[in-house]
């Protein structure tokens, strides 16, 4: 059964306590959870609210509403009541190279390679991708209910920059940026859609969609771009002649976050797209932010080979996700979804893949929470991948043995048209920890599963409609069971693609039976016309 996500708020007994009736956070004894099992979410699922406007000149406790307790107690007094000092100054995150297994980091704790996360580095000696890694000792002080209280209180509220979700969970994510580095938009805290009438279409009961795209710049990519453009910010205000702008290649997301969080903070930004290949909207995102728009007559690998070697000559750092602080910053809609379930853990977790990062920002949310007892389990992961440009795909039907990367072919799912994925270990390693899965979907097959779906009230963007159509196969072969509690990822707003969504309404896509379509009718001003045509639909029991 769903279930309520809320914190109760019980009043702090402390003697020194001038405010006997709210909860308070120097006490972490005052909060308790509340787990309470409801039958219906309110209205469309389990939101946050509206995000407010951020006031950084509010000066609260941690993000919490000022009460005269907090105030009382600062930031460095409040660490230090909780537990050694030595230990609570530890929040501490940094660079190490990225491992598969025990094994490997084994070898890498011996050789000590770490790197501050102050410096502009992408791979390791010997060409790894990077990982940042928290002091998870020094988080573990903490315990799990005072991590919950502080996270739930944080939802809503306007202290800079806590009430973003990303930044709920600073201590987390990037624990050492100062608040006034934070170039934030008040971005995550996003709704978990309860799909109850698209469930019921597939026989289920606890069907669930992460609506990611519903976000300042539509897509998912702006929860890791707070996390990278304010490292950059804090880097620049240490000496602007280190990094000169920032600089990505893209299939049209990474590129509208990147420009809109630079505009945000004035900093250069400088975007790499394949010409042609991405939708209008995603185009004129960049175009308006005042990025310098690169339109390159070649895929989305080939702007990526491009991006990495002006990057490696040149002080214009590197945003795509092969730099993994965008990955921290993403993992909170992992940390997210369990926090809209009261802490509990779905049984799936489907999301399309491209480049593969963010699967891997969403094991990496579950794993944290999961190491630090907020939660006892990881769910099961799915990877969808278009058809057209699965290599993720062939690979786990090789028995994870053979990756070939591929040219990717057209897909309307165009942000995931990618034949190398720079991730690809993460992603393994993400899915093999969880006994995970990939599917692959046709274009038909994804297009007709989005409509489908709008059909009971979302609006899918192609890339969610890839997931949604992963998401039929698995119920249809049994794979996942009727009750199974199963979280779709939607990763861009549909807004953002709706040519193709027009094209298959209107029955224009070659070789489509476009089986939900559901085009405009054009009727005479006339009003026998009209009742015409609205009989036709209702038939005469509607009229
Ligand atoms: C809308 C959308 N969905 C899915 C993805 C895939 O994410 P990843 O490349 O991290 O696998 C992207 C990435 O560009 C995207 O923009």
């Amino acid at each position: 059964m769903p279930v309520v996500w809320k914190a109760k708020r019980v009043p702090c007994t402390t003697a020194s306590c001038a405010s006997k009736n709210i909860a308070c956070l120097t006490n972490p004894k005052s909060f308790r959870s509340n787990s309470r099992p409801f039958s219906r979410p309110n209205s469309q699922g389990v939101g946050f609210g509206s995000p407010r406007k951020a006031n950084p000149g509010l000066q609260g406790c941690e993000g919490v509403e000022s009460t005269s307790c907090c105030r009382a107690l600062s930031e460095e007094q409040d660490v230090r009541r909780r537990g050694p000092l030595e230990k609570s100054n530890l929040f501490n995150a940094y660079f190490e190279p990225f491992t598969s297994t025990k094994e490997e980091k084994e070898l890498v704790l011996a050789s000590g390679e770490q790197y501050s996360l102050d410096q502009v580095i992408y791979r390791s000696q010997n060409g790894r991708l990077l990982d940042v890694q928290h002091d998870m000792e020094a988080l573990a002080i903490y315990g799990p209910e005072y991590w919950k209280a502080l996270f739930d209180e944080r939802v809503g509220k306007t202290s800079w920059p806590y009430g973003s979700g990303v930044w709920s969970k600073k201590e987390w994510i990037l624990p050492g940026i100062g608040n006034e580095d934070v170039v934030s938009m008040y971005e995550g805290n996003s709704n978990l859609f309860w799909a109850e009438r698209y469930g019921q279409m597939l026989g289920m009961t606890d069907l669930w969609v992460k609506q990611c795209g519903n976000s300042h710049t539509g897509s998912f990519k702006d929860l890791g771009m707070t996390v990278l453009v304010s490292q950059v910010n804090k880097i620049r205000k240490q000496n602007k002649n280190v990094i000169s702008a920032v600089g990505c290649a893209s299939t049209g997301d990474t590129s509208a976050a990147l420009s809109a969080y630079c505009a945000a903070a004035d900093i250069p930004s400088i975007v790499f797209l394949p010409a042609d290949k991405i939708s209008l909207a995603q185009l004129v995102q960049p175009i308006a932010n005042g990025a310098l728009v690169l339109s390159i007559d070649t895929d989305f690998d080939g702007c990526m080979r491009l991006i990495r070697e002006v990057t490696s000559e040149t002080p214009i750092y590197l945003a795509n996700s092969m730099n993994s602080l965008r990955i921290e910053g993403q993992k909170t809609a992992a940390i997210e979804i369990v926090q809209q379930f009261d802490w509990q853990v779905p049984d799936w977790l489907i999301i399309p893949g491209g480049n593969l990062g963010n699967v891997y920002a969403f094991y990496k949310g579950f794993k944290m929470c999961m190491d630090l007892g907020l939660t006892d389990r990881m769910p099961r992961m799915v990877v969808a991948q278009a058809a057209n440009a699965n290599p993720l795909y062939r690979m786990y039907k090789s028995n994870w043995e053979v990756f070939e990367p591929m040219q990717a072919e057209t897909t309307f799912a165009s942000a995931i048209q990618i034949g190398d994925p720079v991730s690809i270990h993460r992603a393994v390693k993400a899915l093999k920890d969880t006994d995970g899965i990939v599917e692959e979907a046709t274009e038909e097959e994804l297009m007709d599963a989005a409509a489908l779906a709008d059909r009971t009230g979302m609006f899918n963007c192609p890339h969610t409609g890839v997931a949604l159509a992963a998401l039929m196969k698995l119920r249809e072969n049994g794979t996942i069971a009727p009750s199974d509690r199963t979280v779709v990822v939607s990763t861009a707003h549909g807004l953002k693609f709706v040519n193709s969504k027009i094209a298959y309404h209107a029955k224009e896509i070659e070789n489509f039976a476009s089986k939900y379509s559901n085009p405009p009718v054009s009727v005479r001003e006339d009003l026998g016309s009209v009742m015409d045509v609205i009989g036709k639909r209702l038939g005469t029991t509607g009229m």
